[in-house]
Parts: C-alpha cells; structure tokens; sequence
C-alpha cells in the first residue's frame, strides 16, 4: 500500500525549512507516496489541520523565508494523553509517516511520538529534518536556516561598522541563538569583530566587562585611524545588553580621567528576530533539500526514529549512524543517540563543546589581546 506521509515544521521557523518541504513533497510524490502538509506544528496535529501536497503547492516556495505551513511551539505535547491524541488523529488519515523539520524541542517531540511503547501497533515512521538558526542539535554539522542567519548578521554589522567606524564607536551587537553561542562565534569571525561573547565561555558578568574594556583599551591604543570596536554577543550571554553598556561606561570612567572617558562612546543594537527572516541563503536551500530527501527516503523505506544530518563533526558509530545511499553527504542518526549528546553538548560537556568554545580564539589569535 502507498504511504501516506505528512510533513510538519516546528518551534523557530528557519529560513529553508520552504526547501524542505518542497523536496519532500516532490521527493516523496516521485516514489508514489501521498504527501499531507501538517499546519502549525504540532498544534495543527492536535487541531487535525491536515491540508494535501501537491507539487503546484510547492513550485514557487523555495526561495520564500518563513515557512508555508506555519510553525507553533506546543509545550502540551510532552503530555502523554496530548500525543494520543495527534496519533489518533494521524491514523484516522491513515497517515503511516511523518517527517518533523525543526529544532531540539520538535525532534524530542518527533521522538515521543514515535515510542513503540507509546504507539503499539500502529504504523508510524518518523524522521526528524534539522532545521533551527540556532546550531544547537548535535550530530549534524549544520541545521537548515543557519547560513542564513549568519549571513543576515553579517550583513547588519558590515553596516553597523560603517557607522562605528565614522564615530570611533564601540557597538555591542546582541545575536539570537537561545542558550548556543554558535552564531556569536562564527559571526564573529565571518565580520572581523574585535570580540565575541557566548555563554559557553562561562564567564561572569565581571570578567565580561572587563574583556569589553580591555578590547576597547587595546583597540584605541594601536597606532592607526581604526578606534571603532564592534562586540558580538549572544543572547545566551545572560546580562541585559543595556546593563552590559551601563556597566562598561562605569568601568571606563573608573579606569580613564572624565575628558577621555567621555570620548569614548558605546552603543548597542539588539538584531533579535530579523536573523530569524529573510530569503534562504543558496546554502540553505540546498541543505533544506538534500536533507528532507534523505529523511523522506527512510520513512518511505519503514526506517523510524532518524534525523537526516549533514557532515557529522565527530566521528559516528556504526550503531548511531549510517551514511546515506541516496546522498552520501547525508547521514541517518539515531534520534536518541542525537537528543542524548544534544544534552551534552548545550550542558557544554561534549569535546565538541569545547572545541566550539575555543575555536573562536584559536582561528583569530590576533584577536587575543
Ligand atoms: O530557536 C530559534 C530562536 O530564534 C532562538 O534563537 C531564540 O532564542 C528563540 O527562537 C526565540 O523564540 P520566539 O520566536 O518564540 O521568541
């Protein structure tokens, strides 16, 4: 019998998630599946908000931003009686697949869905489409909308240079990325910042003031024209970007006679949700395909319980992963084995972890002051 399979995009939508969905829908329709578009998230399943996929549904969106079948976070899902309920609603459709393209909260959902115990007899297989700016799911060595969103802040502090640079400014600049740093450090590379700060660092609000003044201490006293000072912080980093700038302005006064302290100004620009916007990088719409094409091709094939990955960072156990046929990009991963080292990994303990921590410092070793 055909399969009938739904896609679904939840929590953060991501710039990309579009290009999953259309190479899902067009992948899984090329193998004689019925394609069903889930809206909202898991909310959509709960409210049984089930629309057909078509390919005309899905010939324009790859370019768009966003995501065509909306996305929620659904807190009650964790409840039990909740997901009976999404379940009962997928078997009345007959629908025997479900690819789940989000974050760390949608794939642990995808996983509770898919608990044999939880779900007996009925047929249901499931794999999860890494989608989330935040580059926060382990396992796979980039989610869908990460590109973009890099390229999205890069693009904003090219331009906050401009102006900094004109007024020999310092600019603290906050990035989304929830509890991750990834987008503060990379970004931070990719815009020559004169500092980035993460929340992996673990460093108190003291010392990051300080690191501040020190930047912006070292940074005016280089011989040349450059006094500008440009700050990427993640919003992880958990000191309000205001009392941040409060703090430095102290810190300098206290440091500097009155008239030199206050020719140094500071100022500071929160990107908040536009990193989240915005037409998919080239990048982003590539890994949004091959990635929903690898996980479109398990669930057709009955396997249950993966998350399509793009380059594994670490080396992968022949029991956690396996390397794609239909993409050798591409991985199939383990879901338990990726929520579990997920832990790891936002916990800070995972030798990636603390690679990432490092690897600002260690790529920019003129950036150490
Ligand atoms: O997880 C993606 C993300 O954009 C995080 O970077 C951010 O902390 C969060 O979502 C914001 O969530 P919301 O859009 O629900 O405010």
């Amino acid at each position: 019998m055909a399969k009938r399979i739904g896609i679904l995009t939840s929590g953060g939508d991501a710039p990309g998630m579009n290009a999953a969905i259309r190479a899902a829908t067009l992948v899984g329709r090329s193998q004689g599946a019925e394609m069903f578009g889930i809206e909202r998230g898991y909310r959509g399943l709960l409210d049984d908000s089930v629309v057909p996929l078509m390919p005309a549904d899905v010939a324009r969106i790859l370019r768009e931003g966003g995501t065509i079948l909306g996305s929620a976070r659904c807190k009650e899902f964790h409840r039990r009686e909740v997901r009976d309920g999404a379940r009962a609603n997928l078997a009345k459709r007959g629908i025997d697949g479900l690819i789940v393209i989000g974050g760390n909260g949608s794939l642990t959902g995808a996983m509770k869905l898919a608990d044999p115990e939880e779900l007996g007899d009925q047929p249901l297989a499931i794999a999860g489409v890494p989608a989330s700016i935040d580059n926060d799911l382990a396992l796979t060595g980039l989610s869908i909308g990460v590109d973009t969103a890099m390229n999205t802040i890069v693009e904003a502090c090219d331009k906050i240079a401009d102006t900094a640079t004109a007024h020999d400014r310092t600019f603290i600049v906050e990035v989304m990325g929830r509890d991750c740093g990834y987008l503060a450090m990379t970004a931070a590379i990719a815009v020559g910042a004169d500092l980035a700060l993460f929340p992996e660092s673990g460093r108190s609000e003291d010392a990051i003031v300080d690191q501040i003044v020190d930047t912006v201490l070292t940074v005016r006293s280089r011989p040349g024209r450059t006094r500008r000072v440009i700050v990427i912080k993640a919003e992880g980093v958990a000191i309000a970007v205001d009392r941040l700038k409060a703090q430095v302005d102290l810190r300098l006064r206290d440091k500097l006679p009155d008239a030199d302290a206050s020719g140094i100004e500071t100022r500071v620009t929160v990107l908040g949700h536009v990193v989240r916007g915005g037409r998919p990088s080239a990048f982003d719409r590539l890994l949004g395909s091959r990635l929903a094409n690898v996980a479109v091709r398990a669930v057709l094939a009955d396997t249950t319980g993966k998350m399509a990955a793009w380059l594994p960072p670490v080396e992968l156990a022949p029991d956690v992963a396996v390397r794609c046929a239909a993409d050798p990009y591409c991985w199939l991963v383990d879901l338990t084995a990726v929520l579990a080292e997920t832990d790891r990994l936002l916990a800070g303990h995972s030798p990636l972890a603390r690679w990432r921590a490092g690897a600002f410092d260690d790529i920019e070793p003129a950036l150490r002051l």
